[in-house]
C-alpha cells in the first residue's frame, strides 16, 4: 500500500501522464454546489494539487490560499492561474498540512481527496481548527469500496466514512449542514472512472 508522503506526491505530480490526466478533470462538482450559497471571503484549499478548485473559488470572488506539499503540483497550479485574471487573488503555499501552523484562519476551508500520511481523520481535525467562527469546512473524500476492495488505488486508509467524519463534528462547536455519499463518473484521459465520494459540510458555530 502506498505511503502518502511527500515523495509519493512529488512522484505523482512529476509524472506527466498522471498529472496531465488529473489536470484535465473538471472542477469538483461538490465544491461548486456546496459553496454556492456562502458569502465570499477568505478560503483555503488544503491539498490543492494543480489548483482547479482554488482557481474556481478565486473566480467566484474568494481570496484563496492553495496549500500543498508538492512543488510540482504548485508549479502547474501557478502556471494555470497565470493564464487567468484572478492570479493575484490566489496565494500558493508549499507546506505540509500535517505540521503547518498557519498564522491565519479562513472563512472557508475545503479539502478534496487530500489523503495525507497522517490519515484522514487527523488531517480533517487539523484543518478544522483553521476555520473562523461562523466559517465553513467542506470535506470531499474518497469512500472505500468494500465490494471492489482497493478502489482505484484508494485504500481504506485513504478514505473515511460519513459516519466517522460526522462523529468528529458531533459537538456544540459545530453544526453539520450536509453529509452524504455519492457515486459519480469522471473521464480522466477519456476513460470513464467511477468515484465513490463522501461529502461533509460543517459550520463552526462556537
Ligand atoms: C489526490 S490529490 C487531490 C488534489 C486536488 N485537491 C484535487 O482534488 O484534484 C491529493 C493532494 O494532497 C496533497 N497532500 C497530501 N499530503 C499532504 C500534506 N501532508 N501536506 C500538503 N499537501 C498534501 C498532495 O500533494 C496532492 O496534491
Amino acid at each position: 500500500m502506498a505511503d502518502f508522503d511527500k515523495g509519493y506526491w512529488d512522484n505523482h505530480w512529476g509524472d506527466p501522464v498522471a498529472s496531465t490526466r488529473e489536470y484535465q478533470l473538471p472542477v469538483n462538482p461538490y465544491v461548486m454546489t456546496e459553496t454556492a450559497h456562502l458569502r465570499v471571503g477568505t478560503a483555503l484549499d488544503a491539498g490543492c494539487g494543480t489548483g482547479a478548485e482554488a482557481l474556481w473559488l478565486a473566480q467566484q470572488g474568494w481570496e484563496v490560499t492553495g496549500a500543498d506539499n508538492s512543488r510540482a503540483a504548485l508549479t502547474t497550479a501557478r502556471a494555470r492561474a497565470a493564464d487567468t485574471d484572478v492570479s493575484e487573488h490566489i496565494h500558493w503555499k508549499e507546506t505540509d498540512l500535517s505540521r503547518w501552523e498557519p498564522e491565519q484562519a479562513w472563512d472557508l476551508v475545503v479539502t478534496n481527496y487530500a489523503h495525507a500520511e497522517i490519515g484522514q481523520l487527523p488531517l480533517y481535525r487539523r484543518i478544522s481548527s483553521w476555520v473562523v467562527l461562523g466559517g465553513t469546512l467542506l470535506i470531499v473524500g474518497h469512500l472505500h469500496d468494500h465490494q471492489h476492495g482497493d478502489h482505484h488505488g484508494h485504500p481504506q486508509s485513504a478514505s473515511a466514512t460519513v459516519e466517522a467524519i460526522t462523529n468528529m463534528f458531533d459537538s456544540p462547536e459545530w453544526q453539520i449542514d450536509a453529509a452524504y455519499e455519492n457515486t459519480r463518473t469522471v473521464h480522466p484521459g477519456g476513460t470513464p472512472v467511477q468515484l465513490r465520494d463522501v461529502i461533509v459540510r460543517t459550520q463552526r458555530i462556537v
